[in-house]
Protein backbone atom coordinates (compact mmCIF):
# COMPACT_ATOMS: atom_id res chain seq x y z
CA UNK A 1 0.00 0.00 0.00
CA UNK A 2 1.02 3.60 -1.06
CA UNK A 3 1.31 5.86 1.64
CA UNK A 4 -0.61 8.10 -0.29
CA UNK A 5 -3.55 5.56 -0.30
CA UNK A 6 -2.67 5.39 3.24
CA UNK A 7 -3.39 9.06 4.06
CA UNK A 8 -6.70 8.70 1.83
CA UNK A 9 -7.94 5.91 4.10
CA UNK A 10 -7.08 7.63 7.05
CA UNK A 11 -8.76 11.05 5.82
CA UNK A 12 -12.07 9.77 4.23
CA UNK A 13 -12.54 7.71 7.97
CA UNK A 14 -12.19 10.06 10.19
CA UNK A 15 -14.34 12.24 7.57
CA UNK A 16 -17.17 9.50 7.85
CA UNK A 17 -16.48 9.37 11.52
CA UNK A 18 -17.22 13.17 11.88
CA UNK A 19 -20.72 12.51 9.27
CA UNK A 20 -21.56 9.86 11.66
CA UNK A 21 -21.71 11.73 14.87
CA UNK A 22 -24.47 12.69 16.09
CA UNK A 23 -23.69 15.33 18.43
CA UNK A 24 -24.42 18.96 16.94
CA UNK A 25 -20.81 20.93 15.85
CA UNK A 26 -22.09 24.12 17.81
CA UNK A 27 -22.93 22.25 20.66
CA UNK A 28 -19.63 20.56 21.21
CA UNK A 29 -18.00 23.35 20.52
CA UNK A 30 -20.35 25.34 23.49
CA UNK A 31 -19.73 22.10 25.66
CA UNK A 32 -16.45 22.33 25.71
CA UNK A 33 -16.30 26.53 26.09
CA UNK A 34 -18.18 25.48 29.55
CA UNK A 35 -15.18 22.80 30.50
CA UNK A 36 -12.62 25.23 29.78
CA UNK A 37 -14.50 27.75 31.71
CA UNK A 38 -14.68 25.81 34.41
CA UNK A 39 -11.03 25.20 34.48
CA UNK A 40 -11.40 21.90 33.00
CA UNK A 41 -12.24 19.70 36.12
CA UNK A 42 -11.67 15.57 36.52
CA UNK A 43 -15.27 15.41 37.06
CA UNK A 44 -16.08 16.72 33.26
CA UNK A 45 -12.76 14.68 31.87
CA UNK A 46 -15.37 12.39 29.48
CA UNK A 47 -16.21 15.13 27.69
CA UNK A 48 -13.55 14.76 24.49
CA UNK A 49 -13.40 16.48 21.44
CA UNK A 50 -12.47 13.43 19.47
CA UNK A 51 -16.12 11.81 20.89
CA UNK A 52 -19.72 12.29 20.14
CA UNK A 53 -21.28 14.29 22.91
CA UNK A 54 -24.55 12.75 22.28
CA UNK A 55 -22.80 9.29 22.69
CA UNK A 56 -24.03 8.73 26.27
CA UNK A 57 -20.21 8.50 27.28
CA UNK A 58 -20.33 12.24 27.74
CA UNK A 59 -21.16 12.88 31.94
CA UNK A 60 -24.17 14.77 32.14
CA UNK A 61 -25.12 15.55 28.47
CA UNK A 62 -28.10 14.07 26.68
CA UNK A 63 -29.32 14.93 23.43
CA UNK A 64 -32.94 15.15 21.66
CA UNK A 65 -33.14 11.85 20.48
CA UNK A 66 -37.24 12.15 20.54
CA UNK A 67 -37.49 14.83 17.40
CA UNK A 68 -34.14 13.61 16.57
CA UNK A 69 -32.47 16.74 16.11
CA UNK A 70 -29.83 15.44 18.86
CA UNK A 71 -29.53 18.97 19.90
CA UNK A 72 -28.42 19.19 23.65
CA UNK A 73 -31.13 19.25 25.90
CA UNK A 74 -30.11 18.14 29.02
CA UNK A 75 -26.90 19.36 31.11
CA UNK A 76 -26.73 18.05 34.64
CA UNK A 77 -23.69 20.21 36.04
CA UNK A 78 -23.26 18.13 39.82
CA UNK A 79 -20.13 17.19 42.08
CA UNK A 80 -18.24 18.94 39.67
CA UNK A 81 -15.27 19.26 42.65
CA UNK A 82 -13.92 22.54 41.25
CA UNK A 83 -10.55 22.90 42.74
CA UNK A 84 -10.51 27.22 43.19
CA UNK A 85 -13.76 29.26 43.15
CA UNK A 86 -15.37 29.88 39.52
CA UNK A 87 -18.47 32.10 38.12
CA UNK A 88 -21.30 29.82 36.75
CA UNK A 89 -20.60 30.23 32.76
CA UNK A 90 -21.64 32.46 30.63
CA UNK A 91 -20.92 29.84 27.38
CA UNK A 92 -24.28 27.74 29.14
CA UNK A 93 -26.04 30.25 26.46
CA UNK A 94 -24.40 28.73 23.51
CA UNK A 95 -26.53 25.81 24.16
CA UNK A 96 -29.89 27.11 23.21
CA UNK A 97 -31.91 24.28 22.86
CA UNK A 98 -31.57 23.18 26.51
CA UNK A 99 -34.68 22.33 28.73
CA UNK A 100 -33.25 21.10 31.64
CA UNK A 101 -29.93 22.32 33.65
CA UNK A 102 -28.88 21.18 36.61
CA UNK A 103 -25.92 23.12 38.46
CA UNK A 104 -25.24 21.46 41.62
CA UNK A 105 -23.26 20.80 45.10
CA UNK A 106 -20.36 22.69 44.08
CA UNK A 107 -18.89 24.65 46.49
CA UNK A 108 -16.69 26.94 44.14
CA UNK A 109 -19.16 28.01 42.23
CA UNK A 110 -19.67 31.19 42.68
CA UNK A 111 -20.85 34.89 41.39
CA UNK A 112 -24.26 35.86 40.39
CA UNK A 113 -26.55 33.60 38.11
CA UNK A 114 -25.28 34.70 34.34
CA UNK A 115 -27.36 37.30 32.52
CA UNK A 116 -26.92 34.51 29.45
CA UNK A 117 -29.35 32.16 31.08
CA UNK A 118 -32.27 34.41 29.36
CA UNK A 119 -30.63 33.34 26.18
CA UNK A 120 -32.00 29.66 27.13
CA UNK A 121 -35.49 30.19 25.89
CA UNK A 122 -36.61 26.42 25.74
CA UNK A 123 -35.24 26.18 29.25
CA UNK A 124 -37.89 24.44 31.07
CA UNK A 125 -36.29 23.00 34.33
CA UNK A 126 -33.50 25.10 36.23
CA UNK A 127 -31.67 23.82 39.40
CA UNK A 128 -28.80 25.79 41.15
CA UNK A 129 -28.65 24.76 44.07
CA UNK A 130 -25.98 23.90 46.82
CA UNK A 131 -23.45 25.91 45.17
CA UNK A 132 -22.18 29.09 46.69
CA UNK A 133 -23.67 31.38 43.87
CA UNK A 134 -24.59 34.43 45.05
CA UNK A 135 -26.20 37.88 44.25
CA UNK A 136 -30.26 38.39 43.38
CA UNK A 137 -32.45 36.11 42.21
CA UNK A 138 -33.15 37.73 38.91
CA UNK A 139 -35.67 39.16 37.10
CA UNK A 140 -35.07 38.19 33.48
CA UNK A 141 -35.87 35.07 34.17
CA UNK A 142 -39.37 36.03 33.99
CA UNK A 143 -38.20 36.23 29.88
CA UNK A 144 -37.86 32.71 29.79
CA UNK A 145 -41.55 31.92 29.13
CA UNK A 146 -40.94 28.14 29.13
CA UNK A 147 -40.12 27.67 32.27
CA UNK A 148 -41.78 25.19 34.79
CA UNK A 149 -39.71 24.60 37.96
CA UNK A 150 -37.35 26.98 39.53
CA UNK A 151 -35.01 25.70 42.30
CA UNK A 152 -32.42 27.53 43.65
CA UNK A 153 -32.26 25.72 47.46
CA UNK A 154 -29.15 26.27 49.19
CA UNK A 155 -26.66 28.82 47.83
CA UNK A 156 -25.71 32.24 49.01
CA UNK A 157 -27.88 34.63 47.08
CA UNK A 158 -29.36 37.52 48.74
CA UNK A 159 -31.82 40.29 48.25
CA UNK A 160 -35.64 40.38 47.48
CA UNK A 161 -37.71 37.94 45.30
CA UNK A 162 -38.40 39.38 41.76
CA UNK A 163 -41.72 40.38 41.42
CA UNK A 164 -41.84 39.55 37.51
CA UNK A 165 -41.59 35.78 38.19
CA UNK A 166 -45.05 35.48 38.47
CA UNK A 167 -45.99 36.40 35.10
CA UNK A 168 -44.71 33.44 33.90
CA UNK A 169 -47.25 31.04 32.04
CA UNK A 170 -46.04 28.06 32.72
CA UNK A 171 -44.10 27.82 35.86
CA UNK A 172 -45.73 24.90 38.45
CA UNK A 173 -43.13 25.82 41.46
CA UNK A 174 -40.08 27.60 43.14
CA UNK A 175 -37.91 26.38 45.64
CA UNK A 176 -35.49 29.30 47.17
CA UNK A 177 -34.81 27.63 50.44
CA UNK A 178 -31.77 28.29 52.42
CA UNK A 179 -30.27 31.53 51.07
CA UNK A 180 -30.31 35.18 52.18
CA UNK A 181 -33.63 36.54 50.87
CA UNK A 182 -34.94 39.25 52.31
CA UNK A 183 -38.04 41.62 52.37
CA UNK A 184 -41.94 41.17 51.73
CA UNK A 185 -43.17 38.42 49.48
CA UNK A 186 -44.34 40.80 46.58
CA UNK A 187 -48.21 41.24 46.40
CA UNK A 188 -47.96 40.02 42.53
CA UNK A 189 -46.96 36.17 44.29
CA UNK A 190 -50.84 36.16 44.51
CA UNK A 191 -51.38 36.10 40.96
CA UNK A 192 -48.96 33.35 39.54
CA UNK A 193 -50.98 30.91 36.93
CA UNK A 194 -53.79 28.56 37.90
CA UNK A 195 -50.81 25.56 37.11
CA UNK A 196 -48.73 26.97 39.97
CA UNK A 197 -48.63 24.40 43.17
CA UNK A 198 -45.78 24.57 45.12
CA UNK A 199 -43.98 27.28 47.11
CA UNK A 200 -40.74 26.59 48.90
CA UNK A 201 -39.08 30.25 50.50
CA UNK A 202 -37.76 28.29 54.10
CA UNK A 203 -34.38 29.00 55.76
CA UNK A 204 -34.58 33.28 54.15
CA UNK A 205 -34.88 36.21 55.74
CA UNK A 206 -38.14 37.37 54.76
CA UNK A 207 -40.26 39.73 56.53
CA UNK A 208 -43.46 41.40 56.41
CA UNK A 209 -46.49 40.17 56.11
CA UNK A 210 -47.95 37.35 53.44
CA UNK A 211 -49.46 39.05 51.28
CA UNK A 212 -53.98 39.29 51.03
CA UNK A 213 -53.90 38.35 47.33
CA UNK A 214 -52.30 34.51 48.19
CA UNK A 215 -56.13 34.07 48.66
CA UNK A 216 -56.40 33.45 45.02
CA UNK A 217 -53.70 30.74 44.99
CA UNK A 218 -54.29 27.22 45.30
CA UNK A 219 -51.39 26.19 46.57
CA UNK A 220 -50.62 22.28 47.27
CA UNK A 221 -47.84 22.54 48.73
CA UNK A 222 -46.39 25.38 51.04
CA UNK A 223 -43.12 26.46 53.33
CA UNK A 224 -42.03 29.61 54.45
CA UNK A 225 -40.80 28.12 57.43
CA UNK A 226 -37.35 29.52 59.57
CA UNK A 227 -38.34 33.89 58.26
CA UNK A 228 -39.38 36.85 60.36
CA UNK A 229 -42.71 37.16 58.62
CA UNK A 230 -45.52 38.28 60.80
CA UNK A 231 -49.02 38.97 61.17
CA UNK A 232 -51.60 36.81 59.29
CA UNK A 233 -51.24 33.62 57.52
CA UNK A 234 -55.08 32.69 57.23
CA UNK A 235 -55.50 33.21 53.15
CA UNK A 236 -53.24 30.28 52.80
CA UNK A 237 -55.88 28.46 54.44
CA UNK A 238 -59.45 27.23 52.98
CA UNK A 239 -61.80 24.67 52.79
CA UNK A 240 -62.03 25.36 49.04
CA UNK A 241 -58.11 24.77 48.25
CA UNK A 242 -56.51 21.29 47.61
CA UNK A 243 -53.50 21.74 49.88
CA UNK A 244 -51.85 19.19 51.01
CA UNK A 245 -48.89 20.46 53.39
CA UNK A 246 -48.26 23.84 55.11
CA UNK A 247 -45.54 24.87 56.67
CA UNK A 248 -44.99 27.53 58.23
CA UNK A 249 -42.77 27.20 61.68
CA UNK A 250 -40.49 29.49 63.20
CA UNK A 251 -41.91 32.91 61.96
CA UNK A 252 -44.06 35.36 64.14
CA UNK A 253 -47.34 35.24 62.49
CA UNK A 254 -50.50 35.94 64.89
CA UNK A 255 -53.83 35.15 63.53
CA UNK A 256 -56.56 33.38 64.55
CA UNK A 257 -56.59 29.51 63.86
CA UNK A 258 -60.25 28.90 65.14
CA UNK A 259 -61.53 30.68 62.26
CA UNK A 260 -59.73 29.09 59.12
CA UNK A 261 -60.98 26.40 56.97
CA UNK A 262 -59.23 23.24 56.03
CA UNK A 263 -58.53 21.55 52.90
CA UNK A 264 -59.70 17.90 53.07
CA UNK A 265 -56.46 16.90 51.53
CA UNK A 266 -54.00 18.26 53.74
CA UNK A 267 -51.60 16.01 55.35
CA UNK A 268 -49.33 17.95 56.97
CA UNK A 269 -49.51 21.41 58.69
CA UNK A 270 -46.75 22.64 60.84
CA UNK A 271 -46.79 25.72 62.71
CA UNK A 272 -44.40 25.32 65.61
CA UNK A 273 -42.76 28.52 66.85
CA UNK A 274 -45.10 31.56 66.12
CA UNK A 275 -47.51 33.71 67.67
CA UNK A 276 -50.96 31.97 66.71
CA UNK A 277 -53.73 32.38 68.73
CA UNK A 278 -57.29 31.37 69.11
CA UNK A 279 -58.70 27.12 69.41
CA UNK A 280 -57.43 23.85 67.07
CA UNK A 281 -60.57 24.27 64.88
CA UNK A 282 -62.71 21.51 65.14
CA UNK A 283 -62.71 20.19 61.39
CA UNK A 284 -59.15 18.84 62.20
CA UNK A 285 -60.93 16.47 63.03
CA UNK A 286 -62.56 15.06 59.91
CA UNK A 287 -58.95 15.36 57.72
CA UNK A 288 -58.54 11.20 57.03
CA UNK A 289 -55.00 12.20 55.67
CA UNK A 290 -53.43 14.37 58.57
CA UNK A 291 -49.92 12.55 59.52
CA UNK A 292 -48.00 15.03 60.59
CA UNK A 293 -49.21 18.06 62.70
CA UNK A 294 -46.90 20.45 65.13
CA UNK A 295 -48.66 23.67 66.88
CA UNK A 296 -46.59 23.90 69.86
CA UNK A 297 -44.65 26.99 70.77
CA UNK A 298 -47.60 29.32 70.15
CA UNK A 299 -50.42 30.95 71.71
CA UNK A 300 -53.59 28.70 71.72
CA UNK A 301 -55.96 28.34 73.95
CA UNK A 302 -59.29 25.98 74.91
CA UNK A 303 -59.69 21.93 74.44
CA UNK A 304 -57.51 19.65 71.75
CA UNK A 305 -60.72 18.67 69.41
CA UNK A 306 -60.98 14.92 70.16
CA UNK A 307 -61.12 12.45 67.11
CA UNK A 308 -59.39 11.85 63.98
CA UNK A 309 -55.87 11.64 64.03
CA UNK A 310 -55.64 14.25 66.64
CA UNK A 311 -54.87 12.42 69.91
CA UNK A 312 -52.14 10.00 67.79
CA UNK A 313 -49.81 13.19 67.61
CA UNK A 314 -47.52 13.07 71.22
CA UNK A 315 -47.70 15.92 73.33
CA UNK A 316 -44.84 17.83 72.15
CA UNK A 317 -46.84 18.59 69.24
CA UNK A 318 -49.15 20.45 71.44
CA UNK A 319 -46.72 21.71 74.12
CA UNK A 320 -46.31 24.72 75.33
CA UNK A 321 -49.17 27.43 74.41
CA UNK A 322 -51.03 29.35 76.32
CA UNK A 323 -53.55 26.96 77.56
CA UNK A 324 -54.95 24.68 75.19
CA UNK A 325 -55.79 21.21 77.12
CA UNK A 326 -57.12 17.75 76.59
CA UNK A 327 -55.72 14.25 75.22
CA UNK A 328 -52.79 14.19 74.92
CA UNK A 329 -51.90 17.12 77.02
CA UNK A 330 -53.39 16.74 80.67
CA UNK A 331 -57.45 17.14 80.93
CA UNK A 332 -58.79 20.84 81.01
CA UNK A 333 -59.86 22.18 84.58
C1 LIG B 1 -19.92 5.66 21.97
O1 LIG B 1 -18.57 5.90 21.69
C2 LIG B 1 -17.70 4.83 21.99
C3 LIG B 1 -16.28 5.30 21.80
O2 LIG B 1 -16.17 6.17 20.73
C4 LIG B 1 -18.07 3.64 21.13
O3 LIG B 1 -17.26 2.55 21.43
C5 LIG B 1 -19.53 3.27 21.37
O4 LIG B 1 -19.93 2.24 20.52
C6 LIG B 1 -20.42 4.46 21.20
N1 LIG B 1 -21.77 4.13 21.66
C7 LIG B 1 -22.84 4.44 20.98
C8 LIG B 1 -24.16 4.06 21.63
O5 LIG B 1 -22.82 5.00 19.91
C1 LIG C 1 -18.72 27.93 49.92
O1 LIG C 1 -19.56 27.66 51.00
C2 LIG C 1 -19.02 26.80 51.97
C3 LIG C 1 -20.10 26.47 52.96
O2 LIG C 1 -20.89 27.57 53.25
C4 LIG C 1 -17.82 27.47 52.57
O3 LIG C 1 -17.24 26.65 53.55
C5 LIG C 1 -16.80 27.76 51.47
O4 LIG C 1 -15.70 28.44 51.96
C6 LIG C 1 -17.42 28.54 50.35
N1 LIG C 1 -16.51 28.63 49.25
C7 LIG C 1 -16.33 29.74 48.54
C8 LIG C 1 -15.36 29.64 47.44
O5 LIG C 1 -16.91 30.79 48.78
C1 LIG D 1 -42.80 19.89 67.58
O1 LIG D 1 -41.96 21.02 67.66
C2 LIG D 1 -41.25 21.10 68.86
C3 LIG D 1 -40.53 22.45 68.88
O2 LIG D 1 -39.62 22.56 67.82
C4 LIG D 1 -40.30 19.91 68.96
O3 LIG D 1 -39.58 19.96 70.18
C5 LIG D 1 -41.13 18.64 68.90
O4 LIG D 1 -40.27 17.52 68.89
C6 LIG D 1 -42.01 18.62 67.69
N1 LIG D 1 -42.90 17.47 67.80
C7 LIG D 1 -43.27 16.73 66.78
C8 LIG D 1 -44.17 15.59 67.06
O5 LIG D 1 -42.90 16.96 65.64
Amino acid sequence: MSSTFCIVLLVVLSFSSVLSELCNPQDKQALLQIKKDLGNPITLSSWLPTTDCCNRTWQGVSCDTDTQTYRVNNLDLSDLNLPKPYPVPSSLANLPFLNFLYIGRTDNLVGPIPTAIAKLTQLRYLYITHTNVSGTIPDFLSQIKTLVTLDFSYNALSGTLPPSISSLPNLVGITFDGNRISGAIPDSYGSFSKLFTSMTISRNRLTGKIPATFANLNLAFVDLSRNMLEGDASVLFGSDKNTQKIQLAQNSLAFDLGKVGLSKNLNGLDLRNNRIYGTLPEGLTQLKFLHSLNVSFNNLCGEIPQGGNLQRFDVYAYANNKCLCGSPLPACT
